[in-house]
């Protein structure tokens, strides 16, 4: 199965084709997320919130990152891998950010990465330069939660949008192959997906995007119904897992698990015989 480039992503948009993207962490959600047919698979940084149980994405580190990006790379097939740079792995240095952007790549077998914000523009061209596609990411981009004061949708006034709609077209011009909006209006998306020509996914952002991106976690409810208006569950599968691990927790206890069939058994001439041994050992 071939993989689908940036380029190929990019070009979604002049061919009026809807991006379909979803978050992995680990080897079977890759997998999972791979047979969907989604365009994109990407490893994100809220692998903080929904995998490691942190309360928000400012602890996630470059080890964290690439240890997951290892995995998924493994279970996907098809789509295009981007790895999200994790706070402070860009911020610092155009050649920390280069530097983290290569590891991606060279460690994580990513396709490309996503940093966010629309301040380190610089960074973003210097990444594209030493050859790594680039994502961008604009609106409420939790990496600045604590700047933003918590979770709350960004670009709701004149200026505040006014802004948005300066920072994507310098994301556009520094490089990116596509723009994830999160946390925006959706009226306020669909004229940023009007103002630039690259594809923009959304989340949280309306219908108006090229594309659309959900947390895995999320979208399947795992371990509960995500508590955002954002979010449609789309499977009970938390439920279908907690049924079954209850299922199995109840027949260990009741003797109804492992039956059989479930082990592997010796002839009966070697049981006897065995059985003899032991019966004389234990004289
Ligand atoms: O970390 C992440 O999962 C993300 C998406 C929600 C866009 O950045």
């Amino acid at each position: 199965m071939k993989t689908i480039t940036a380029p190929q992503v990019q070009a979604m948009k002049q061919l009026e084709q809807k991006i379909a993207m979803v978050t992995a962490y680990d080897y079977p959600t890759a997998v999972l997320a791979s047979r969907s047919g989604a365009d994109i698979i990407l490893v994100g940084d809220s692998l903080g919130m929904v995998v490691l149980g942190y309360e928000d994405t400012l602890k996630v580190t470059m080890a964290d990152m690439i240890h997951h990006c290892k995995a998924v790379a493994r279970g996907t097939k098809g789509p295009l891998k981007v790895g999200d740079m994790p706070f402070m792995s860009y911020q610092v240095s155009t050649e920390q950010a280069v530097e983290n952007a290569g590891r991606f790549i060279q460690e994580g077998n990513m396709d490309a990465v996503k940093l966010e914000g629309a301040g380190y523009a610089d960074r973003v061209r210097a990444i594209i330069e030493s050859g790594i596609p680039v994502m961008g990411h604009l609106g409420l981009t939790p990496q600045s939660v604590k700047a933003f004061g918590g979770f709350k949708i960004q670009g709701k006034t004149l200026n505040a949008a006014r802004k948005l709609l300066d920072d994507a077209v310098k994301l556009e011009n520094a490089g990116v192959f596509s723009i994830v909006l999160e946390g925006i209006p959706a009226e306020l998306a669909k004229m940023v997906t009007d103002a630039v020509h690259v594809p923009t996914i959304g989340i949280g952002a309306g219908a108006g995007c090229t594309g659309q991106v959900l947390v895995f976690h999320d979208l399947l409810a795992i371990p509960d119904p995500a508590p955002f208006q954002f979010v449609h569950t789309f499977e009970k599968a938390g439920s279908v897992m907690e049924k079954g691990l209850i299922d199995y927790v109840a027949a260990v206890r009741n003797g109804t698990f492992p039956e059989a069939g479930h082990s592997s058994h010796i002839s009966e001439p070697v049981e006897k015989a065995l059985g003899k041994e032991v019966v004389r050992k234990c004289m």
